[in-house]
């Protein structure tokens, strides 16, 4: 698909949230308090040209440069902004002119309202982030909410974005996954395609893509299936079932697998709106106070990130175990049943 049938679908056939025709481009209402609480300090007309499909705001923000990759006018730059504080920054990327002015139409109403300014909006392409002003090594995390799907060079996407992150630093982002290749043909289609669902990644070649682009270990952090509720695009979709998922891919020095070395971490319950227990995934829910052995990996993603004054570490890598059984791999799409119910934006 070519880049202007993309930025035509963005920046005139659809003129807000309502237009979509699938619930791919949605998110699900239930939502944290820290995430309404920032949603509410949102410009209307920004929160009105949402299109996003999870929710890409990770713990720990406070003071950390973010970079979102496919901004579009704003939401999620503007909601992470008040996260990260006067001390921090967001910086917003995206190729479609009319959503990045309505972005920038209201950048000083919310530095107003937060008593800051801290956003920056860039036009460009995500397939090409070495020809942007963006310094290699410069961000801590890189966001991204239903975007990828649309690039048309995935791998360059993956490999721009490990470029521009900090050593232990994180893309955290959602996007639309298919439970197998999708035919040329579907790919061709510009509705099926704007809409976020052929443009998607096979599961499964996208954890290939992210582990040659230097993210050796993805984490699924959630999923939630999609329902095609349009009938003319549910037959011509036919057998092909999706998923939105966020994935967090840390710039770390990573095993290909899950190694034990007899380690463990404590939580010690102070991340900020998390005093029980931490999620770093969907397989790990670490109890606050509470000894959870680890593999190698899941170490490293604790002890060389932003989470480490947060744990208490057990162990070394001095002594190797073996493999650490359970540790995911698994298809996403054998982990839920289609959820029609699945609000939308
Ligand atoms: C589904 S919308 C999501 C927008 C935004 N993340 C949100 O949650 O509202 C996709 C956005 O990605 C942008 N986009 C798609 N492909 C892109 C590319 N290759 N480079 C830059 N932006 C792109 C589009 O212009 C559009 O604004």
């Amino acid at each position: 698909m070519k880049h202007e049938a993309i930025q035509d679908y963005y920046g005139k056939t659809l003129q807000g949230s309502e237009d979509l025709q699938t619930d791919a481009c949605c998110t699900p209402a239930e939502m944290p308090e820290r995430v309404k609480r920032a949603l509410a300090n949102v410009h209307d007309e920004v929160m009105a040209r949402y299109y996003g499909c999870g929710l890409v705001m990770p713990h720990v923000l406070e003071g950390m440069r973010v970079l979102d990759l496919g901004c579009g006018a704003g939401r999620d730059v503007y909601a992470l902004a008040q996260m990260v504080g006067a001390a921090g920054e967001v910086v917003g990327v995206d190729m479609t002119a009319e959503q990045l002015a309505v972005a920038r139409a209201h950048r000083d109403w919310h530095a107003e309202r937060f008593g800051f300014a801290n956003t920056a909006f860039h036009e460009g392409y995500i397939e090409k982030l070495g020809e942007l002003p963006l310094e290699p090594g410069s961000f801590d995390i890189i966001v991204s909410n239903c975007v990828v799907n649309l690039a048309t060079d995935k791998a360059a996407v993956l490999e721009g974005a490990h470029r521009l992150l900090k050593p232990g630093g994180e893309m955290y982002f959602s996007d639309v996954y298919s439970e197998r290749r999708i035919p040329q043909a579907l790919a061709e289609d510009p509705v099926l395609y704007g809409e976020c669902l052929s443009g998607a990644l096979y599961w499964n070649d996208f954890l290939r893509l992210a582990r040659e682009a230097g993210f050796p270990d993805p984490r699924m952090v959630e999923s939630r299936p999609l329902a095609i509720g349009n009938p003319a695009l549910a037959e011509k979709l036919g057998p092909h079932r999706f998923l939105s998922a966020t994935y967090r891919l840390f710039k770390l020095d990573l095993e290909p697998d899950c190694e034990d070395y007899g380690q463990a971490v404590i939580y010690k319950g102070t991340i900020p709106d998390s005093p029980h227990a931490f999620a770093l995934d969907d397989h790990h829910e670490i109890q606050a106070g509470k000894v959870f052995p680890v593999c190698g990996n899941t170490w490293k993603m604790l002890a060389e990130t932003r989470f480490a004054e947060h744990f208490t570490f057990i162990g070394d890598f001095s002594t190797h175990y073996g493999i650490f059984e359970g540790c995911g791999g698994n298809s996403p799409f054998n982990a839920a049943a289609p959820d029609a119910a699945a609000s939308c934006c």
